[in-house]
């Protein structure tokens, strides 16, 4: 159940403060039983008593339990606790954010339309513009990060559609969304927003002009490593209908299951938040002290050209960052990462553990270059951040014994 309302818009309000509602957010049969989860309704078939009911059952698509496909009441706890923290109309929820990203462009376009979309988008989005979209007869061009109200330029007859993620998967640049939401609006073309990164804790996209609000659940919404999950959150009835009908034309629903972990999972997103930010916070400042990175790439950093942008739309910054290194070759590549002992070589974040992974091959580009050198990406974990600098500290004497050429030193870090 929420504990929101609808304003005139039909944006919900909430009356408490996010840490409060996600503690509190539950459904009707959960406090009707005494029960402080949502239990797990798995449900195809609803059957009826009345054949008044059953053929009227459609009236409830939107809201109700008349199939599967659209949702229990499991979902609907969800969706409807997500919504509120967007300060969203309502919330659909898919199998992933794979399937949020992808269902949210699909409702929207048509053939002979044209799209824009952030050159830093995450990579799985841009592999389905460019080979599922533009197969589909749709002309998909791509924006440097920082193009602002300047988007005004790209605006064809026929653009239909901007997509958008702030800040950029893996390289970490801030958009000013509000400069591109302004040009939008005035002409009706939809936005939508990977938010991922920040989850509507730290940002929420459709108080600053965005349609739809899109997130991996996945990540740290769940926050526990295990669930796929996404979430498409709609600013109008209308769009929410529309990305409703859309999920159900392509059969797509997220699992009851899944539903009441991300539930769960919700309930410490602020604690976990916290603490992921202090982490990566003090890991980042002491990257930036070794003589061997170039550049931390961290909104929260005074030193990162998004940190204005970032002081000013965000309300902080979640775990993930990159950190630019000069180029490694294989040797040093493997000594730095092979024996690490806490972070983990894993590509899914916003889980309770500390990820390190390196990315290259470079993420693909259209209009922005990329710095040459070694892109690595981090996650900070819930871990003692004394343990986990310990385990910098290890890989980076690795990487000067290799360079050197010198034995590797032995390993501090117990193994786990
Ligand atoms: C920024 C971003 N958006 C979307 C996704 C896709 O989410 P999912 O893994 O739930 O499909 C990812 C996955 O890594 C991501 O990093």
């Amino acid at each position: 159940m929420s504990n929101s309302t609808n304003d005139a818009d039909g944006k919900r309000t909430s009356t408490f403060a996010d840490a409060t509602a996600l503690v509190h957010a539950s459904s009707p049969s959960a406090r009707a039983a005494g029960l402080l989860n949502p239990p797990v309704h798995r449900a195809s078939t609803i059957v009826y008593d009345r054949v008044e009911d059953y053929v009227d059952r459609h009236r409830h698509l939107y809201d109700g339990v008349i199939y599967g496909l659209y949702g229990t009441e499991t979902t609907h706890a969800l969706a409807d606790a997500i919504a509120d923290l967007e300060h969203g109309f309502k919330t659909v929820l898919t199998s992933s954010g794979t399937a949020a990203i992808s269902l949210s462009l699909s409702a929207f376009l048509k053939a002979g339309d044209h799209l824009l979309v952030i050159d830093t988008v995450y990579r799985s989005t841009r592999r389905f513009c460019d080979d599922v979209l533009a197969r589909y007869g749709i002309d998909v061009s791509y924006f440097p990060p920082d193009i602002g109200g300047n988007i005004a330029e790209l605006i064809r007859t026929n653009t239909r559609m901007v997509f958008l993620e702030t800040p950029g998967s893996m390289t970490f640049e801030l958009a000013d969304i509000r400069a591109i939401t302004d040009v939008t609006r005035a002409r009706d073309i939809v936005t939508a927003l990977d938010n991922t990164w920040a989850t509507p804790l730290l940002f929420r996209p459709i108080e600053h002009g965005v349609d739809i609000s899109i997130a991996s659940a996945t990540k740290y919404l769940s926050g526990h490593s295990d669930v796929m999950l996404g979430a498409m959150t709609a600013v109008t009835e209308e769009i929410f209908k529309t990305l409703k009908d859309t999920a159900a034309r392509w059969g797509s629903s997220a699992s009851p299951d899944d539903c009441y972990l991300v539930h769960r999972g919700l309930r410490t997103l602020d604690v976990r938040l916290e603490r992921h930010q202090r982490t990566a916070q003090e890991l980042a400042a002491w990257f930036e002290e070794q003589p061997e990175v170039r550049r931390v790439l961290y909104p929260a950093l005074a030193t990162d050209p998004g940190h204005a942008i970032w002081k000013r739309d965000f309300a902080g910054a979640s775990g993930l960052f990159g950190v630019l290194l000069d180029p490694m070759g294989e040797d040093e590549k493997s000594a730095f990462f092979n024996n690490l002992r806490l972070f983990r070589l894993g590509s899914s974040w916003g889980g309770f553990e500390s990820l390190m992974v390196p990315a290259w091959p470079a993420p693909a580009r259209n209009c922005t270059a990329l710095e040459d050198g070694a892109l690595i990406r981090v996650h900070a974990g819930l871990e003692d951040k004394t343990d986990l600098l310990r385990d910098l500290e290890d890989a980076f004497s690795r990487l000067r014994a290799v360079r050197s050429d010198q034995a590797l030193p032995e390993f501090r870090t117990a193994q786990v």
